[in-house]
């Protein structure tokens, strides 16, 4: 196992200020060390809460190759555990989602556990009896993970034992998380029907990089969104825009536009578009009623303020990108080197008109979902790099675009959004948590 990379020198070799190599992307041995390392030292997103809204009610998924289920305690707090049964191993809930009732049980020797992976019953328990059962891991119940946090409504795990605080972790970029919820007259997001999984035969990071990228939209989407725009052309501008188009046209928008969206970068990988007064989300029509509703509850400057918030992606480093515009989110899973499965996710403002969630909706099935146009133009250009990267005669990816030494010695830099600021800072990140002298992930 990791043959190569076990030095913090042939870690740092993949990563130069302002390139990296081509083996991050493509070698197996090193994404097995990213789930080990980068993945399970960091906060990553596991669901919300409102997933789990009733006491015994579960979600499971695996995170850094570890089974885990996210369930709704007595409580009313939100666990996570280990999906694995004290006994012999085996995991407890197969499914994706469901209610457990009032406890889990193993479907192999039915030893039981309340929600909050407590031991509750095991079959002939006099068996045990004289026995050290009780004092071994075995007798403590499924394991609960400690570090999880519950923020307003998204929950994130730290699977490792050390690493980094919540708040330490993300740092500011946490205000698209509160922008996206705030824009809810009750202050509460709700997922809003299932999930639209979508697997990318592409490495994660292809993804999660391209998510502040604003040099592609006007090339790799000229086909799709390039005709929404030539079929609306003629329209006068007075016409209202059907939401498909309102939606599809600004991926046409030029370079200048990209440049001043602006992109902001903080410590540890995360980074949003949209620091300024636009991004591809700010041309929607108005919905009737929903300002009257924001300015009930916040009053007009605060209302005025959270709406005039139009930022378009922010990127939750490594595993949650986030468009709080528009109440959408895409979860990244890693499976290997060059598969990954995208979650997306839709949710409804509480307490907001229809007419938001008919937006959201319409916005994951154009661009996000397994059946969107959009969406394929990006999977396009991952499989395209995926197979081209194989070429030899230059090992490198270059992330050149607008680099200064001045972005490495700063943790909160916005710069124009055409620079390729957000993957450097990336990498940086990447390779800070790939050392294997970091604080230890167990
Ligand atoms: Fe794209």
């Amino acid at each position: 196992m990791h043959r190569y990379w076990q030095t913090s020198e042939a870690i740092q070799e993949l990563v130069k200020d302002d390139q990296v190599r081509r083996e991050v992307y493509l070698d197996d041995e090193l994404f097995e060390l990213e789930m080990e390392r980068l993945w399970s030292r960091v906060w990553v997103y596991v669901g919300h809460d409102s997933q789990v809204p009733k006491h015994g009610d579960y979600f499971t998924t695996d995170i850094a190759r570890q089974p885990l289920v996210m369930v709704r305690h007595s409580d009313g707090s939100v666990r996570v555990l280990m999906n694995r049964c004290a006994h012999k191993g085996a995991k407890v809930v197969s499914q994706t989602a469901g209610s457990a009732g009032k406890f889990f049980r193993c479907p192999y020797h039915a030893w039981t556990y309340k929600t909050d992976g407590s031991l509750l019953s095991i079959p002939l328990k006099n068996g045990y009896e004289g026995t050290s059962l009780d004092t071994c891991p075995a007798g403590r119940g499924m394991v609960s993970l400690p570090n999880v946090e519950n923020y307003r409504g998204f929950v994130f795990v730290r699977i490792g034992k050390e690493g980094p605080g919540f708040r330490e972790y993300f740092g500011d970029s946490l205000s698209s998380i509160d922008n996206m919820v705030d824009r809810s007259p009750a202050g509460q997001l709700e997922v809003a029907g299932g999930v639209l999984r979508y697997t990318h035969d592409c490495n994660w990071k292809m993804f999660i990089e391209n998510l502040n990228d604003t040099m592609h939209p006007m090339v790799a989407h000229e086909s799709s969104a390039g005709t929404a725009k030539a079929l609306w052309a003629d329209k006068p501008e007075s016409e209202p825009k059907p939401m498909a188009i309102e939606q599809f046209v600004p991926f046409m928008s030029d370079y200048q536009f990209s440049d001043n969206m602006g992109v902001r970068v903080f410590a540890n990988g995360h980074s949003y578009t949209g620091t300024g007064d636009v991004s591809l989300h700010s041309s929607y029509a108005e919905i009737s009623g929903y300002e009257a509703l924001m300015i009930e509850t916040y009053g007009k400057e605060r209302a005025q303020q959270i709406l005039g918030t139009i930022r378009h992606n922010t990127v939750y480093y490594p595993s949650l990108t986030v468009k709080g515009a528009i109440q959408a989110i895409r979860v990244v899973r890693p499976v290997s080197a060059n598969k990954t499965v995208i979650e997306s996710w839709t949710f409804r403002l509480k307490g907001a008109p229809d007419e938001l969630l008919r937006r959201t909706v319409t916005y994951s099935r154009l661009i996000n979902s397994p059946m969107s146009v959009v969406g394929h133009d990006d999977l396009h250009v991952y499989r395209a790099m995926q197979d081209g990267l194989r070429a030899s005669g230059n090992e490198w990816v270059s992330l050149h675009r607008n680099f200064s030494d001045a972005e490495l010695t700063q943790d909160d830099v916005s710069v124009n959004g055409t620079s390729e600021i957000s993957m450097r800072n990336q990498f940086r990140a990447w390779c800070r948590y790939m050392l294997p002298n970091t604080t230890k992930g167990e």
